[in-house]
């Protein structure tokens, strides 16, 4: 019995995690979990896992109220008490956050020894090197959640050798049938839906800008420790396959399946430890019911950041994550246009001073300075 601890399990990604563990309840039980604002969801949490010993929200004023309401359950507050639900006795964290906030959590869960299933992919565009230091010394476990990384793993856990390229595969997002121009005047409520997957906003914004990509891109560098040139993109309108390994002889192993995170999530959860399939392919023509494009860095120009992230490292990771998470809300809010979210990312990563090998400090206090700039620079957008 897994006793497992879930960050973000008000979340997309943490709602479905529930629905995998309640499946399989002779495998996982609940012991600690956290949500952000949406408190209203705790009590049904509770209810289906009387195992709770502690739960973490964001806003501290509500914390003596949920004390009062729960005696027998710790409850923390704000980011740095994440940290004390992976003190409980939980050994396997899952993390379903979103944006910076997770990589604290990552870094202090692989420290304690503990297996992490990974959805907050931003702890790894920011953070890799510390993630893969601890790693290497023999610190905890990873396991993506992340659906073509996911696939990647399984398709190398079947064979790995002779890997010519990664590919992982793009839907292309809401505006995937919309040229540069028409991409003015598009508003959130368009950007928000998505045409194959159901996801949190930020998410589901960045598939629109296809910065998702780009952060992926650097996922599968810092999770295979694939160089950047043997990482590619293919447009793959269905979101059926889910990314695929493509071999010197030519020959490719995918991953075929309905697009559905629990199925991810319950690989991660079993430590891909369970029976999963990968297909052999010479080409993709074979499926002719599914549709394939080739990607452009001309329609999609933001993915090149991906390179200089992967090549450069140090702090560009952080600069990149953090000028976008601020430029998504102030998207999400009306405040700037669809476009100058990554016009803001590129001018931000251009004017950046790398750091080279970070601490987490260093890191922590690059968001905070990024996140000023990019307030900045969006005030003087909205009077100009
Ligand atoms: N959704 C997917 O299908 C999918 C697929 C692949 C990868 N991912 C990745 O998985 C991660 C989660 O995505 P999602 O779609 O599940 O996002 P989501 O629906 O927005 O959920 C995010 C979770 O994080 C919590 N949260 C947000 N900010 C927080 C903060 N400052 N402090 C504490 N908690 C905070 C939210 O709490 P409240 O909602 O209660 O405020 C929620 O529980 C992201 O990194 C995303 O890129 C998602």
């Amino acid at each position: 019995m897994r006793k497992v601890i879930l960050l973000g399990a008000s979340g997309s990604i943490g709602t479905q995690t529930l629905d995998v563990m309640r499946k399989n309840p002779a495998d996982f039980t609940l012991v600690a979990f956290s949500v952000g604002s949406k408190t209203r969801k705790i009590a049904h949490i509770i209810n289906m896992y009387p195992d709770v010993k502690a739960i973490c929200i964001k806003d501290k004023n509500k914390v003596n109220y949920y004390q009062s309401k729960y005696p027998n359950i710790s409850i923390y507050s704000g980011d740095e008490e994440l940290l004390k639900l992976i003190d409980t006795d939980g050994d396997m964290v899952v993390n379903a956050l979103v944006g910076f906030v997770g990589l604290k959590p990552t870094l202090y869960a692989l420290e304690k020894n503990k297996t992490v299933c990974l959805a907050n992919k931003e702890a790894l565009v920011v953070g890799g090197e510390l993630v893969n230091d601890l790693l290497n010394k023999g610190y905890g476990k990873l396991y993506p959640i992340d659906s073509e990384h996911s696939a990647i793993k399984k398709c190398l856990m079947v064979d790995s050798s002779n890997v010519s390229k990664v590919m992982l595969t793009a839907s292309g997002g809401a505006f995937r049938k919309l040229n540069r121009d028409q991409l003015k005047d598009v508003k959130a409520e368009d950007a928000l839906k998505h045409p194959t997957w159901k996801m949190g906003n930020k998410i589901t914004i960045d598939c629109a800008t296809m910065i998702n990509k780009a952060f992926e891109v650097i996922e599968a560098h810092y999770l295979f420790g694939c160089p950047y040139n043997q990482i590619g993109i293919k447009l793959h309108d269905e979101s059926m396959i889910h990314s695929y390994v493509v071999y010197k002889d030519g020959s490719m192993r995918l991953d075929l399946s309905k697009p559905d995170m629990r199925n991810p999530i319950k690989l991660a959860l079993y430590e891909f430890n369970t029976e999963f399939k990968t297909i052999i392919a010479n080409s993709l023509d074979q499926f002719k019911d599914l549709h394939f494009h080739d990607f452009t860095f001309e329609r999609y120009p933001i993915v090149k950041l991906a390179k200089y992230v992967i090549n450069e490292k140090g702090t560009y990771g952080a600069v990149f994550n953090a000028s976008n998470e601020v430029a998504v809300n102030a998207f999400l809010k009306d405040q700037i246009p669809f476009l100058a979210i990554e016009e803001i990312v590129n001018v931000l990563m251009k004017k950046h001073q790398n750091i080279v090998h970070p601490t987490y400090e260093q890191i922590a206090e690059v968001d905070k300075n990024t996140r000023k700039k990019t307030y900045e620079l969006i005030k003087k957008w909205r009077k100009d």
